[in-house]
């Protein structure tokens, strides 16, 4: 600022210059010493090409404010708001704050994605994932057959899709894109609280990991949140086998960690829902479990930091007990795989409307539960079978057929 100050000395009078300057120290030490009293949420901007706010400055103000997160744009210069792509209410939304009362509300606060940010999460950032797993989607009609894309979905809700979990969740992103590609229907899916609580906030990072989730229309699982999105004709996705299935053990693939009570089957039937059973497969053609969550309870460090991030996260699913109702968030190790290919088979829609035998007795609202459950797994075991078939299955024969066809081409499958 030197030569600045010199130069202004020429136009004001030096002992004005010194006096400011010490007015904004002042002021400074002031508002420093009162952040910690903040109790508005805040969210930081942080750019990293010119350095601003100066780094370790956010560190500073992360650690002494209460309720603030943090996005770091790395790559980005000091006009963040006014520089080509970038989308502030993007941000906001992936922070998960943006809300239009006192409180936020994850089901009623959620603004769809738009075209843009559709195009940017898929046509970019996730692009190259998506190619890798090359999606097949299949659905059911009334009559039974089975054909290629969504067309045996309904296209009203409310909609409740249950099915099978994969191995670190890795079919959900494209079953949001599938929906919203062809149905233009946005699927909440109703996720474990970690996405929304402040434990994975760390410093400096530009989206978080979990950002997309809140962009994407998660919502955390409850009863009173599946109530309200039901209420509001949504298309909501539930996976029963929950993190218990997502982050399964070795050997356990494909294998139903369902409670065994019929937790959602009378919400839908009260709301007249249709429920789409679903199965996926693919994980198996992708990723080998190294190290489970056995090994690493075994293992002290992993253990006391398992221990230590879920104490958060008591109480979810306490309706199953024992290591089938084991909900405990780990990161197992994994080698990756030569690509395979990811299969949904969406089921035919049992409709909930009128089923008032549901509601009242227990028993019959068991049996439907078992209905949808045997068929997630039929479903399960029909991809296993079927993309044998598929002469698509390799990324080899994939990317062959895609420098033949254009990259836009829809790889073809086997005959459903
Ligand atoms: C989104 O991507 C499509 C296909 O690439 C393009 O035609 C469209 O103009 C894009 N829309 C926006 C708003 O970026």
């Amino acid at each position: 600022m030197l030569p600045l100050v010199l130069e202004l000395g020429a136009i004001i009078q030096m002992d004005t210059v010194v006096w400011k300057l010490k007015l904004l120290k002042a002021g400074a030490a002031h508002a420093n010493s009162q952040l910690n009293a903040v109790q508005a949420e805040v969210l930081f901007l942080a750019s990293g090409n010119e350095n601003l706010p100066p780094s370790g400055e956010v560190d500073r103000l992360f650690k002494t404010m209460k309720n603030c997160k943090v996005r770091y744009f790395r790559n980005r210069g000091d006009r963040l708001l006014m520089e080509d792509g970038f989308n502030l209410l993007a941000v906001i939304k992936g922070a998960n704050m943006y809300r239009r009362g006192r409180q936020r509300e994850s089901v009623k606060d959620f603004l769809p994605p738009t075209i843009s940010e559709f195009n940017r999460t898929f046509g970019e950032d996730f692009k190259l994932f998506h190619q890798l797993l090359s999606p097949v989607m299949l659905s059911t009609m009334k009559n039974g057959k089975i054909v290629r894309g969504l067309a045996g979905v309904p296209d009203k809700g409310p909609v409740l899709f249950v099915g099978y979990h994969q191995l670190l969740a890795m079919e959900l992103s494209s079953l949001v894109e599938g929906f919203l590609r062809e149905k233009k229907t946005i699927v909440r899916t109703a996720a474990h609280p970690v996405f929304f609580a402040g434990n994975y906030e760390t410093l400096r990072q530009e989206l978080s990991l979990f950002d997309p989730f809140s962009m994407y229309a998660a919502a955390p699982v409850s009863p009173i949140n599946m109530y309200k999105l039901f209420e509001r004709n949504e298309f909501v996705l539930l996976y029963p086998g929950g993190v218990r299935e997502a982050l399964h053990r070795k050997g356990e693939g494909y294998r139903l960690f369902w409670p065994d009570q019929a937790e959602f089957v009378r919400m839908a039937a009260r709301f007249g829902a249709t429920v789409v059973p679903f199965g996926c497969v693919g994980e198996d053609d992708f990723l080998e479990i190294i190290l489970d969550y056995n090994d690493e309870k075994n293992i002290p460090y992993l253990r006391d930091g398992i221990k230590s991030f879920n104490e958060d996260f008591t109480g979810i699913r306490d309706t199953v007990k024992g290591e089938d109702g084991n909900q405990v968030l780990h990161l197992p190790a994994f080698l990756p795989k030569v690509p395979g290919r990811l299969y949904f088979l969406f089921g035919k829609p049992i409709e909930m409307n009128g089923m008032e035998n549901v509601l009242t007795d227990r028993k019959n609202a068991n049996q439907v539960y078992l209905q949808i459950k045997s068929e997630v797994e039929s479903a399960v075991s029909y991809l296993k079978r079927k993309r044998n078939e598929d002469p698509y299955r390799s990324i080899t024969r994939r990317a062959f057929y895609q420098a033949t066809w254009g990259p836009s081409a829809q790889v073809p499958t086997f005959e459903p």
